[in-house]
């Protein structure tokens, strides 16, 4: 079946980042890097592999660092080339001209009403979320394997991930139905429900790929967990009318927005690189004994 393709991404980066303190008090934690890249790079990267052409960020007070890292650096760029060296290690920054729109929240009042502020950039067309900080390691990338999804159910999905018990009250929980490979039915969703009144614990991970009908949905969304305007409450009364699946990541999430989960990403992502992941070895080795 052919579905209306999927071409734009919206990317919550307006959260304070609180969890990072004092890291995050003068830059977007989304710019905290994964040895060399940043957070948002990464999601950038996977948007753009999954066919992502328009990027829509959902920005806040202080966080231009972001927009200066999806620019030309033009005094650092000079510099470069007059000392002789490649700019090569830029490539990623530079997006085609005109495919990246910022729109601001002006106050950070839930994942779902920083959704809906994208809504008339977003229009009358399926998009994805990616939240930067479930880092995704894995090939193709997570997004990618949701949009061959996307291609097969239509509809919307979200990435899947079983969390132990004493977990699910951070997530966004799944009621699930029937399961095909790595598509599970979604029959209910919950946001961070309070410990022990979890349905499964099958949960959210930071990929959605949504119908545009859910911004009308936003549009007259109350709050709910944590007094925010959820975006798993709007995506809940989506159910009913039509197809939604989650999908199981063929890879590994890291949870960056943990400081735990960020230092295992760096790990992670070091010991696979060239240039350092022998001498990283070695240290973890030397230091684990
Ligand atoms: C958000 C969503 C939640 C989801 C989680 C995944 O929560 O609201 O449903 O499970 O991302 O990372 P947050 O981590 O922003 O509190």
């Amino acid at each position: 079946m052919s579905f209306k393709p999927l071409r734009k991404a919206v990317f919550p980066v307006g959260g304070l980042g609180t969890r990072f303190l004092p890291a995050t008090k003068a830059m977007p934690k989304e710019m905290l890097p994964v040895v060399d890249r940043p957070l948002i790079q990464y999601a950038v990267d996977e948007a753009i592999e999954a066919g992502i052409e328009q990027m829509i960020f959902v920005t806040g007070r202080g966080k231009s660092a972001i927009e200066d890292h999806f620019d030309i650096a033009y005094e650092l760029e000079t510099t470069m080339t007059s000392r002789g060296k490649s700019l090569e290690v830029l490539d990623a920054t530079r997006l085609k001209p005109g495919s990246i729109a910022y729109v601001r929240q002006q106050e950070p009042m839930g994942l779902g009403h920083a959704v809906w502020c994208a809504r008339d950039i977003v229009g009358d067309e399926p998009f994805a979320v990616l939240l930067a900080d479930d880092f995704m390691m894995g090939q193709p990338g997570c997004l990618k394997q949701m949009v061959d999804a996307y291609n097969k159910v239509g509809g919307n999905l979200i990435c899947a991930e079983i969390v132990p018990d004493d977990q699910t009250h951070r997530y966004g929980i799944i009621t699930p139905g029937a399961a095909d490979g790595a598509l599970t039915e979604v029959k209910g969703l919950v946001e961070k429900p309070a410990p022990g009144t979890a349905p499964s614990n099958l949960s959210v991970i930071g990929r959605y790929i949504l119908q545009p009908e859910v911004m009308r949905v936003l549009e007259g969304q109350g709050k709910g967990a944590g007094g925010e305007i959820q975006l798993t409450d709007a995506m809940a009364q989506m159910i009913e009318g039509q197809p939604f699946h989650g999908v199981t990541f063929a890879g590994t999430r890291y949870d960056c927005g943990d400081k735990a989960g960020f230092i295992q990403a760096n790990l992670a992502v070091a010991l696979q690189r060239e240039d350092i992941g022998s001498a990283v070895r070695e240290f973890a080795i030397k230091t684990l004994g």
